[in-house]
């Protein structure tokens, strides 16, 4: 048994449903111990090498950190140590300041220069520990204790920007391409990361971080790009690690558009297949898969076909291990339209979906699952309008796989409502601030 904590991204509840996937898929066995909105710590029963946790970090689009959890403590602790208001325990501060897992992140360090850093997350909701100073006093407490051990300098780095998401609250974790540029996951230099959940504190020492400046160089470099219409590289992976694939299997994009999903499914050593119906974009898709190809210099395995999704059993000869998709959602809507246009535009899809669904099976491996997004929109009355999916898989063979399995959440974790991971949910909302059309996430297969 093992414990690993993640760093997750902004859709929290999509990034555990992910993670859960990507593990099982792996034929791990995964109870998720604890979690808030910015950290999960699951429990696997088998231990990863260096290279299978780095290949996790990078096939993973909702985590942007992975540590092995080293030491945990009750939160209470801490909120006495640092509390947000009021007066603080110096006893409780002593013992925090401690640091006693300082021990397992470094061994042997006479005479060694040490770069180090550590990035504090916190709950998010109803925060009662000062994360700032608590970062801050914990950095200059380690630093010292490795000094007492002889290192012949420690250096720490420290993050204070305002965090992107929330501009009023302090930002006290290191972004990936800082941890890059310092070298810090190389020892005798490391990352410590804090987690704060609604009653633990858990400490990790980080393995492996998301390569973030790869990823925009990927997506601003290729040859065809199109703002209107592609999918996030980070929602791709999702979507990927939802269908239940693995490096070798084939993989079919049905709505292509620009080709992201397939390039990051190529990247992750998968055979790819493309359907769109717009003739530029199939175009465009092809040479964003050649462009890669080159770039990785590689002969990668892709077919790009100009085609309709409904008609895919006419189009694809063989059968797919998986479909991963992100379909047509609609008009790009500037401003939110009238309830009545959202009304026909979400009939509409329902019907291009459900034609889709129809024949899909029939191309698909007898396990084979279906990850797409589903649209949610917002019209300007404020009302949000979603598919029907009982309309959606009306006369298709198929059944909605539920995310997040009961079975690997912990029974006795009882969370604050806004923290809630409600088991065996039909989809899953990935929430764009300010955006008129939303995303959802479904998984479907034969059951
Ligand atoms: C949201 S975009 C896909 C974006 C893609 N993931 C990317 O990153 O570029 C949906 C695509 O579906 C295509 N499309 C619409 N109806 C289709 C159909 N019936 N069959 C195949 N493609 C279709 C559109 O032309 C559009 O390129």
């Amino acid at each position: 048994m093992k414990e690993y904590m993640f760093a997750l991204g902004k859709n929290w509840i999509l990034s555990i449903a992910e993670l859960v996937a990507y593990l099982e898929n792996r034929a791990m066995r995964v109870r998720v111990m604890d979690h808030s909105k910015h950290v999960v710590v699951v429990r696997v029963d088998q231990e990863m090498d260096d290279e299978a946790v780095a290949e996790m970090q990078s096939s993973l689009g909702g985590c942007f950190k992975t540590a092995e959890v080293i030491a945990s403590y009750d939160c209470r602790l801490f909120a006495r140590a640092y509390p947000v208001r009021g007066s603080f325990s110096k006893r409780e501060r002593t013992e925090v300041l401690a640091a006693p897992w300082a021990d397992h992140v470094w061994k042997n360090i006479a005479g060694k220069r040490v770069n180090f850093g550590i990035s504090t997350y916190p709950v998010g909701e109803n925060d009662s520990i000062d994360i700032v100073r608590l970062t801050r006093n914990l950095s200059e407490a380690v630093k010292q204790k490795l000094l007492d051990a002889g290192a012949k300098r420690a250096s720490y780095y420290l993050y204070e920007e305002p965090d992107r998401r929330n501009p009023n609250r302090p930002n006290t974790a290191l972004w990936p391409q800082t941890i890059a540029k310092h070298n810090l996951l190389h020892p005798p230099n490391a990352e410590v990361l804090v987690g704060i959940t609604d009653s633990r504190i858990y400490i990790g020492r980080t393995l492996s971080v998301y390569d973030s400046v790869l990823q925009q160089y990927r997506d601003e470099a290729r040859p065809y790009v199109s703002a209107e219409i592609s999918t996030s590289p980070k929602m791709c992976r999702t979507l990927l690690n939802l269908a239940g694939v693995r490096p070798g299997c084939t993989v079919l994009d049905p709505f292509c558009g620009t080709g992201t999903l397939l390039m990051e499914a190529a990247l992750l050593g998968m055979r790819c297949i493309g359907v769109e119906i717009d003739g530029d974009a199939a175009r465009g898709a092809r040479s964003n898969l050649k462009w890669l190809g080159a770039e990785m210099e590689e002969v990668l395995d892709f077919e790009i076909i100009k085609g309709d999704a409904r008609q895919l059993p006419e189009i694809i000869h063989d059968r797919v291990d998986a479909i991963a998709t992100e379909p047509h959602l609609g008009p790009v809507y500037v401003e939110p339209p009238t309830r009545e246009q959202v009304q026909q535009t979400i009939r509409e899809l329902t019907e291009l979906y459900n034609e889709f669904l129809k024949v899909a099976p029939l191309v698909l491996g007898d396990s084979g699952r279906i990850a797409m997004t589903l649209p949610v929109i917002n019209s300007e009355d404020g009302q949000s309008h979603r598919i029907d999916i009982t309309k959606l898989l009306r006369d298709t063979e198929l059944m909605v796989y539920p995310l997040l399995p009961k079975d690997v959440l912990r029974p006795v974790l009882k969370k604050p409502k806004a923290l809630a991971l409600k088991p065996e949910r039909q989809t899953l909302p990935e929430r764009k601030r300010g955006q008129v059309v939303q995303r959802e996430v479904i998984v479907l297969g034969r059951g």
